[in-house]
């Protein structure tokens, strides 16, 4: 008998909204944003946003259950602490959960998961924020 695929073990939430291909949909969508706001492209320091939609890409992945390549690649996360280079104000705040938000949206996802997903993002954005101007 055939036991289908995910009736044993409970599935990861990577796994529940699809895998690789819904983070890099997700990702690539959020940097499309970035290219196209002056203000918090300023902030990204390569000329190339590629390697960091890269970086974000495999940290959600990893985050949410996914491969741990991240890690292997880049080490313990410590997000606070990789973000202390740069300015992370409260305008800085917005408008990345902004792009954030269209982002999400444009995933359609079921509104648990699309719920569950934007409230990390709301509190890791307010987590991050390390400046008062
Ligand atoms: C609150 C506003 C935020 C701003 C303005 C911001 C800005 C930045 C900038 C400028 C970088 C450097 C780009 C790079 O070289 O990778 C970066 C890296 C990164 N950010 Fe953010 N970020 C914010 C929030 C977040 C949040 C909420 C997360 C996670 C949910 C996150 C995850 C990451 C990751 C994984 C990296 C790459 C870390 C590494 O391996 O070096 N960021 N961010």
């Amino acid at each position: 008998m055939e036991i289908p695929r995910g009736s044993l073990q409970t599935q990861t939430f990577y796994e529940q909204v699809g895998g690789e291909e819904t983070f890099r949909r997700l990702v690539r969508r959020f940097y499309e944003g970035v290219a196209g706001d002056p203000d918090l492209r300023a902030m990204y320091p390569e000329e190339d946003l590629g390697p960091a939609e890269e970086r974000l890409a495999l940290f959600l992945m990893q985050y949410w259950g996914g491969p741990r390549t991240y890690s292997e690649s880049r080490g313990h996360p410590r997000l606070r602490m990789r973000h202390a280079p740069f300015k992370v104000d409260q305008a800085a705040h917005d408008a990345w959960l902004r792009h954030m938000r269209e982002a999400v949206d444009s995933l359609e996802l079921d509104p648990e998961h699309e719920q569950q997903l934007w409230k990390y993002f709301v509190f890791a954005a307010r987590s991050m924020v390390n400046s008062a101007d």
